[in-house]
């Protein structure tokens, strides 16, 4: 395990541009391997998850061409592969292709790290069960991974998601286009809507309102490019920095703007951040900011869920209490990120509360510093990361090595924003 130490103090400045979103890289190297012609990618993310998927669904058959950074030529077609495909740490990876294979007449073995083999997979068994797939998984109650997927023929269903899930809802929606007949799913709360939008773009028949999407099975048309813009989980961490550091202005230029990804602008301009977003260029700007207390509604989570460990450092940083509601899917993310924020904020000696599925920050003004483990967790570890560039003293962050899983020049980025060297 690596550990690397930030010195407080620093300032925010310059502008910088994210690694590609994580979300739609993904999408784009599933949706391109089941297409009928070729698809060219460019601003695919550069993180470990994301090689993965590359390299999955390069075993499975699809034919990819590397061009250079970020950038690959993908040709579709599935065949199946005997061994177990290693997802590593990607939730995504793992959940998506369940459901892209799930119709295919191959059976396929998906795996992760251990992080993965802990997480909830009977949230996708469910759903692609009612399908008619055949979905075993392992553990005591057989709902862990590694997963076994063997290829039935499917049939449409209609379903509604018990938990706010762009994971599950995006395995049934793949699935759905080998199944028999349309599958319509139903929301609780919007979820970022990237499946369905490649799905259109793809020349799948999909039609979305009122909280439900429908997919048609049919053909997967790609478009000849796609080009991907920047993950705007990402450019939190730099602009919650900016916010919260003294002197500072900085801005993340062409991340991406669509729904149910920006919920982190709203909340930080709530809480008084100087915080602003071209919708042309896709440039978000924030500057130095005196940071007020704010709550986040469980209707507004999943719109800023993986922003969370971030804005609550920004959150340790106010003045007054915030609280996060609705906070229960945290705990099942790459760690129990509920767990992760309330030891690294009272690390920095912040106060924390939990009452039932709320979380309360108080407050301290200016961090201090402290050790924070990331537990694995990219997150949380690029979250401490950023609390210490921000704060007053030095942080020191064990597993500093998970940022890789994302955004593996967050090093070299931050060294570029704040003249800190390693
Ligand atoms: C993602 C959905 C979210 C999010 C994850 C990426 C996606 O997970 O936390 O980082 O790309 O669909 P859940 O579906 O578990 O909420």
């Amino acid at each position: 395990m690596s550990a690397i130490t930030i010195e407080g103090s620093q300032r925010f400045t310059g502008r910088l541009r994210v690694p590609g979103d994580k979300s739609i890289s993904h999408r784009a190297l599933m949706i391109a391997a089941v297409g009928r012609r070729p698809c060219t990618i460019s601003g695919l993310s550069d993180g470990d998850d994301v090689t993965r998927t590359r390299l999955a669904v390069q075993a499975l058959g699809a034919q990819v061409e590397v061009h250079g950074t970020g950038e690959v030529t993908v040709a579709g077609g599935l065949a199946g592969v005997p061994g177990a495909i290693y997802l590593g740490n990607s939730g995504t990876g793992i959940r998506l292709l369940a459901g892209l294979v799930a119709g295919y007449h191959f059976t396929t073995t998906l795996d992760g790290d251990a992080s993965i083999r802990r997480r909830p997979m009977d949230r996708i068994i469910e759903p692609l069960s009612a399908m008619g797939a055949s979905v075993r998984g392992s553990g005591s109650g057989g709902t862990l991974a590694p997963l076994t997927v063997q290829g039935r023929p499917l049939r449409g269903i209609d379903y509604t998601l018990p938990v706010a899930s762009a994971q599950v809802k995006s395995a049934v929606l793949l699935a759905a286009l080998r199944a028999e007949g349309p599958t319509a799913v139903h929301e609780p709360v919007p979820t970022r809507a990237h499946t369905e939008e490649m799905l259109a773009d793809a020349g799948v028949r999909v039609e979305r309102g009122g909280g439900s999407v429908t997919v048609w099975p049919g053909e997967v048309e790609p478009p000849h490019s796609i080009g991907i813009p920047g993950d705007p989980s990402q450019a939190a961490f730099w602009l919650v920095g900016a916010c919260m550091a003294p002197d500072s202005d900085l801005t993340v230029e062409n991340v991406y703007l669509g729904p149910a990804r920006g919920g982190f602008v709203d909340v930080l301009a709530r809480m008084g951040a100087d915080i602003s977003v071209d919708p042309d260029s896709g440039d978000i700007r924030a500057c130095t900011s005196e940071l007020r207390a704010t709550r986040v509604s469980a209707d507004e989570l999943p719109g800023c869920i993986d922003e969370v460990p971030i804005l609550a450092v920004a959150a340790a940083a106010a003045e007054g209490v915030t609280v996060f509601e609705g906070i229960g899917e945290l705990r099942v993310k790459e760690s129990d990120r509920v767990a992760s924020i309330i030891e690294m904020l009272n690390g920095f000696g912040a106060q924390t509360e939990i009452d039932g599925e709320a979380l309360a920050v108080a407050g301290v003004g200016r961090l201090g510093g402290g050790t924070v483990d990331s537990h694995g967790d990219h997150r949380m570890a690029m979250a401490a990361a950023i609390a210490g560039a921000a704060g007053s003293a030095s942080v020191t962050v064990e597993g500093f090595e998970a940022t890789a899983t994302s955004y593996p020049g967050f090093a070299r980025d931050l060294s570029r924003v704040t003249g800190w060297s390693p």
